[in-house]
């Protein structure tokens, strides 16, 4: 039995500690939070323990594994703490705020030899999954384009850290952080980034919409549209190849056509539940823990899709064309 604590009791952990209920190799014994009426709250419902801060969870007595679920500006500081209590952990996305932050996170894991895995939870939907599969054994031949519109309406609350560009990362790390990963699991590496970015919203200081173009390295393109302010929701994904091309809709179904004449389809249902990518998720992270395999999602894939996150953020404000890899700014340069 894997013993699980939670750092955060907010929005997300609710989620994870009901797909963790789905998986019977591990239990939630221990929670805390800032507030300590949530911590309360969430380990009543599940069975588990209180702990007052980080310090005291990281000195329960058994425990595995640390699910790290709190707003990203305090992820750095966590994750260190974590490793350097040798805890092995997932981090919800975005990795970090910064690259020097996500690469201090790294190097503390390294040091303390604990895996980090990120919480990259679109990968372990099915049929962006089956993308994957179809292009990694030659169906749909090489990768020439992907693109990824999700269009909804959300309800930012003013004053809260997801409305905070310098708490949330705004739109491109909160939420085209997950195309964008989707993207380059397929394509790769990234050689240069456009964006643009509106602002609908009055009551939030952040950007509503986000659109950007990728140039891969390998010659192939991707574009990634979000919005929080579509009345009509609408999400697709797609893929083309040079052998074949597929389209996933309201991530439910997933229709393509090859070059063989073969003709793609797979239906989820309309009642399938997006839950089910966190019960994926955990059950994979318990899985390969269990039998101390490297997790599939590691710190470096993490760091990866903030590294783009940051590009397409950069690319909006800027109105500029960001070439990649990113500068990663010395302490000696910051401090000058
Ligand atoms: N993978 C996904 O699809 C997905 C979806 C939603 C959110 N997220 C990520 O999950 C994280 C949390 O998001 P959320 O929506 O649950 O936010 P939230 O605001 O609902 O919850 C965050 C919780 O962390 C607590 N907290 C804040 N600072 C803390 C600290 N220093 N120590 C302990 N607790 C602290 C808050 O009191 C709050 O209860 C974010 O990084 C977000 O990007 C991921």
């Amino acid at each position: 039995m894997i013993n699980v604590g939670f750092i955060g009791a907010g929005e997300i952990a609710w989620t994870h500690a009901a797909a963790l209920a789905e998986v019977p190799e591990a239990r939630l014994v221990v929670v805390t939070d800032a507030l300590a009426e949530k911590a309360g709250n969430l380990a009543h419902k599940y069975g588990a323990k209180t702990a007052v801060d980080l310090d005291e969870l990281l000195r329960f007595p058994g425990l595995d594994f640390v699910y790290i679920l709190t707003p990203p500006a305090v992820h750095a500081q966590q994750i260190i703490a974590v490793a350097q209590a040798g805890l092995p952990m997932l981090c919800e996305k975005p990795l970090t705020m910064t690259l020097e932050e996500a690469d201090q996170a790294i190097s503390a894991a390294k040091q303390a030899r604990v895996p980090v895995m990120t919480g990259l939870t679109h990968r372990y939907h099915p049929l962006a999954a089956r993308a994957k599969e179809l292009l990694e054994n030659g169906e749909l031949g090489d990768f020439v384009a992907a693109w990824s519109h999700r269009l909804t309406s959300l309800d930012v609350q003013p004053g809260s850290w997801l409305s905070s560009r310098a708490l949330g990362g705004g739109m491109a790390l909160q939420y085209a952080l997950h195309d964008l990963d989707w993207e380059c699991w397929l394509g790769g590496d990234v050689a240069q980034i456009s964006a643009q970015e509106a602002h609908t919203n009055p009551r939030i200081d952040i950007e509503d919409n986000l659109w950007a173009l990728l140039q891969f390295r390998n010659g192939g393109s991707g574009s990634v549209g979000v919005s929080w302010s579509a009345q009509h929701s609408h999400t697709e994904r797609g893929l083309i190849g040079s052998r074949g091309n597929l389209r996933i809709i309201n991530q439910k179904r997933l229709v393509g056509r090859t070059s063989e004449g073969k003709n793609l389809e797979i239906d989820l249902g309309d009642d399938y539940d997006w839950f089910d990518v966190f019960v994926r998720e955990s059950r994979d992270a318990i899985s390969q823990l269990s039998h101390a395999e490297p997790f599939r999602i590691s710190v470096e894939d993490g760091r990866n899709a903030l590294e783009i996150s940051l590009a397409v953020q950069r690319a909006a404000i800027t109105h500029q064309l960001v070439p990649l890899p990113l500068k990663v700014m010395p302490e000696w340069e910051k401090n000058a």
